[in-house]
């Protein structure tokens, strides 16, 4: 396959590059200085340009909290961007593979979300997400719309990350106990993309790391895996306010055959940490 990645200088374009490299396609990486989404002429003449057979999408504005004090900004990237790669790769006859986000639910849930159930988003930044989603389906091309949840990934910045370096530096950490979802490892999440980039399955797709957890538990674990002494002391969501609300559950399933299943996520922490162990 040809396969062109945007927003592939991110935590997840970057694996999605090297997954296709790996897996011997023929790829163009675009990262944000060399195709900025929100231009629909530069997009769309870069994908027609590319002759490519596949456009995974990772170009996003993932500044959770920052989405709240400009939606505007976001939506240019997350609803109007993505609109414009998935008319561009429809134009171009490429099959899209648009990556999502759990944040669409609102989180009252207390079992795993599946693909048919309402969204709902609770932040801004959801609502572009979701709001990028219906623009990926009213494009009408061939499409795979990925919802996915918790990245961590090397080189980008993530929870995983930041936790182990404060764990670096302290005796104790405090992490919010009271979020449960389903941490993913973008080297896992990558070549699920493109395996659905060489499929026809068409709409929306749950891919996440198995089982779930609270960031509490994921903290905890990244410790325990990583050998490093420091105390996880839980704490609620309430106790450390942000400026963009979080849903308290949005653990990912899926009810679709056609869906790529992960490793469980304590592996995906597994491979990120050899991951880094070696780049170290
Ligand atoms: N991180 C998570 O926990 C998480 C969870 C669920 C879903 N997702 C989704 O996963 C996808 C990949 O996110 P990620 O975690 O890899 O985030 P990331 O590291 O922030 O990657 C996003 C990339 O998009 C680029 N970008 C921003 N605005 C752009 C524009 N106008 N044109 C082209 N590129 C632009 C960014 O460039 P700059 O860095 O230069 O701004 C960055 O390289 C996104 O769709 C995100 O919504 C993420």
């Amino acid at each position: 396959m040809r396969v062109l990645v945007t927003g592939a200088g991110g935590m997840l374009g970057r694996d999605v590059v090297r997954a296709a490299g790996a897996a011997g396609h023929d790829v163009v990486a675009l990262a944000r200085a060399e195709l900025d989404v929100t231009d629909a002429e530069a997009v769309a003449s870069a994908l027609g340009e590319a002759r490519a057979d596949a456009v995974v999408n990772c170009a996003a504005w993932t500044d959770v909290d920052a989405a709240e004090a400009d939606p505007q900004g976001a939506a240019a990237v997350n609803a109007a961007g993505a609109g414009n790669v998935a008319r561009a790769a429809a134009a171009a006859g490429a099959r899209l593979v648009h990556v999502s986000t759990d944040y669409v639910f609102d989180g009252a849930a207390s079992a795993p979300y599946v693909e048919s159930d309402a969204t709902g988003p609770r932040s801004a930044y959801g609502r572009t997400k979701l709001d990028g989603e219906r623009a990926v389906a009213a494009a009408g091309g061939s499409h795979a719309i990925v919802r996915s949840s918790w990245l961590f990934g090397e080189g980008g910045r993530n929870f995983v990350a930041t936790v182990l370096a404060l764990g670096a530096e302290r005796d104790e950490v405090t992490v919010v106990s009271d979020q449960v979802g389903c941490p993913t490892a973008t080297v896992h999440l990558a070549p699920a993309l493109l395996e659905l980039a060489a499929g026809e399955a068409q709409g929306v797709f749950h891919v996440a790391g198995g089982g779930r957890c609270s960031w509490h538990e994921l903290a905890v674990e990244a410790f325990r895996q990583a050998g490093v002494a420091c105390r996880v002391l839980p704490c609620t969501t309430a106790e450390m306010p942000r400026p963009a609300p979080r849903p308290a559950f949005s653990a990912l399933a899926s009810e679709r055959p056609e869906s790529p299943a992960l490793p469980p996520w304590q592996e995906g922490l597994a491979a990120y940490l050899a991951g880094r162990a070696v780049r170290a």
